[in-house]
């Protein structure tokens, strides 16, 4: 695994979530660019096991368990990655869980679940991390991980998709507020079949890539095809670029535009009157090309990679 020369030689990487899926992936090549990786992962055997993988390959990994919402168990981290490693370089959050539910079924339990466990999931570590580089004065990465479900919406999915929503706009705050003091922080949307996401695909897809997979055809779906661009997002050859969204699968890298205003209406310096809005709302769409009604985006996105894999 490891390499002479690596993107990470020497750094130190915290990964959330690196027990399985995509964030054993991020571990994997973190470790294989040479970097030293805190394996964070709340189930106990899963995180071992991905440590044990890095260190049996001749890396440096140690498994940290416990829930990367809870402030000490993130601050523990970051001492963690200190202690074993003498510093901390880079920080990938990637911990999450589903708790799909249209928003009329949903429990107060289902949203509180998600929102903790990807905001507070990706608040914690991030403010533990960030309070180490100011006391250090040194330089830092965090990756954070958005979702097509935050950024184009997905139905069933109002806890999650607010939460990633949200992630990507505490990215971007990370990024405005780290900026004089070298920390970079960005926003990836991947998409990969995972335990998270396996059985929400149709049947004739998966055997379509089963028989894909078995005549040695590149698996666009594979959760370790996220992590190169994570670990690039970890080094300093990324350092100049800072509080972008990326999408990324298979062999493709994509940036998203970030919320941007696309035309505007004015009332010639006057207050607006609730009735004079009907007849003038309508220039904000056509100037605009949106549609006034609910869009499904993800839709659109979504069968056309299926299609096409
Ligand atoms: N798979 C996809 O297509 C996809 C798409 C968009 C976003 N994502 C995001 O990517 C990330 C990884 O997803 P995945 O598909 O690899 O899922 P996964 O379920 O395979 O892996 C997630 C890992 O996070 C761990 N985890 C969950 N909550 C935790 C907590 N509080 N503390 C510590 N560890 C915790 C789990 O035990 C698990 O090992 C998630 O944030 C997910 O929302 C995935």
């Amino acid at each position: 695994m490891l390499r002479r020369m690596g993107l990470l030689d020497g750094k130190v990487v915290i990964v959330t979530g690196a027990g399985r899926g995509i964030g054993r992936g991020e571990a994997l090549e973190c470790a294989a660019q040479g970097a030293a990786v805190v394996v964070a992962e709340f189930d106990k055997d899963a995180g071992e096991a991905v440590a044990g993988e890095i260190t049996e390959a001749g890396g440096r990994a140690v498994a940290a368990g416990g829930d990367v919402a809870d402030a000490a168990v993130a601050d523990s981290l970051v001492a963690t990655a200190v202690e074993r490693f003498g510093a901390l370089d880079a920080l990938v959050n990637n911990a999450g869980i589903l708790r799909d539910r249209t928003v009329a079924k949903l429990s107060d339990d289902d949203w509180d679940a998600v929102v903790r466990v990807h905001l507070r999931g990706h608040f914690m570590p991030t403010r533990a991390a960030v309070r180490y580089w100011r006391e250090a004065k040194r330089p830092g990465h965090v990756v954070h991980t958005s979702s097509t479900s935050g950024l184009l919406g997905n139905f069933g999915q109002g806890n999650y998709g607010a939460a990633k929503a949200g992630i990507a706009a505490f990215s971007t705050i990370v990024a405005m507020e780290g900026a004089r003091s070298g920390i970079t922080s960005n926003a990836i949307a991947p998409t990969a079949l995972t335990r998270m996401t396996l059985d929400l695909m149709p049947e004739e897809f998966r055997s379509r890539r089963e028989a894909s997979i078995e005549r040695g055809e590149f698996d666009f779906f594979a959760p370790e095809n996220v992590a190169p661009l994570v670990a690039f997002l970890c080094s300093d050859a990324s350092s100049h670029i800072s509080g972008k969204v990326f999408g990324v699968q298979g062999d493709s890298v994509e940036i998203f535009q970030p919320f941007t205003s696309v035309a505007e209406i004015k009332n010639h310096g006057k207050r607006w009157d609730p009735e004079d809005l009907p007849g003038r709302i309508d220039e904000l769409f056509d100037v605009a090309g949106v549609q006034p009604g609910a869009e499904n985006m993800m839709q659109r996105m979504r069968y056309q990679i299926l299609a096409e894999h």
